[in-house]
């Protein structure tokens, strides 16, 4: 028994020992992101500053790239004919992966990934402008506001001619003007902001009857005055 503990206890030892060899070979990019978003209501401006203190002589020949990734979840989505307006007018690339479905409210969606390409040249300062709208909540019967947390970006990077493996951990993400997918390393990056949380308004259930009695009232009213002119042009 004390045997197979001190055994047990040396080969953790050794793992660890390996692992620590692994990791300090690796090679560690500084990189830092700041965000905000910028906006009121449904239609929000999503706004990114990424930087790198890094050899970008070393960056260039190692034939890196990068990637930032948001994973949007149900209540927050891109849309699709904007993402495709930026493409066309050469301000970003961008690819979605999963379906979006701009009409349906935050029940009834499912989240989907954004990757925005950039160009590795101009990898000290990136700026990055996405605009994110969020869904209609489902009416509650006090109203009032939900919560919806925004989601912490990624960046994933890849450097085939680069003499160290890149620290991070590795993801499957798609390869631009591709239809495949490749390995990319999840790289950890300094955050220069808090979480941030956005509030949409939620329809009130206790509204419903006396928006729709206005209507029909207003409605009548209508018709009466549009009636009463037609009568006395009439005469
Ligand atoms: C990347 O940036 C460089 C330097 O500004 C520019 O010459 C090049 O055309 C850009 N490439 C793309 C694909 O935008
Ligand atoms: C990358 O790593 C961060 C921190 O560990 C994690 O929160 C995030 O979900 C990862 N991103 C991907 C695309 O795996």
């Amino acid at each position: 028994m004390k045997n197979s503990s001190t055994c047990f206890a040396f080969v953790l030892a050794f793992l660890c020992f390996n692992n620590a060899l692994a990791n300090k070979d690796c090679l560690k990019l500084d990189f830092s992101v700041t965000q905000d978003i910028q906006g009121y209501g449904f239609h929000r401006v999503a706004k990114w500053l990424i930087e790198a203190s890094l050899n970008k002589e070393q960056w260039v020949k190692s034939l890196c790239e990068i990637i930032f990734h948001l994973n949007l979840p149900p209540p927050l989505f891109v849309n699709p004919d904007e993402v495709a307006d930026l493409k066309r007018l050469n301000k970003l690339d961008v690819v979605i992966d999963g379906a979006v479905d701009i009409e349906v409210p935050a029940h009834k969606a499912t989240e989907h990934n954004v990757y925005v390409f950039f160009n590795n040249s101009q990898i000290e300062k990136l700026p990055l402008s996405l605009p994110i709208h969020l869904r209609y909540q489902r009416a509650q019967i006090t109203g009032g506001f939900a919560k919806v947390s925004f989601p912490k970006p990624s960046l994933l990077t890849w450097c085939p001619k680069s003499q160290h493996k890149i620290c991070g951990k590795e993801v499957k993400a798609p390869v631009l003007h591709m239809t495949s997918t490749k390995i990319w390393y999840n790289i950890s990056y300094k955050a220069l902001f808090d979480d941030i949380e956005l509030y949409v308004p939620v329809g009130d259930l206790d509204h419903y009857p006396i928006v729709a009695i206005s209507t029909l009232l207003l409605g009548c009213a209508g018709c009466i005055y549009i009636l009463s002119i037609l009568s006395t042009t009439h005469l």
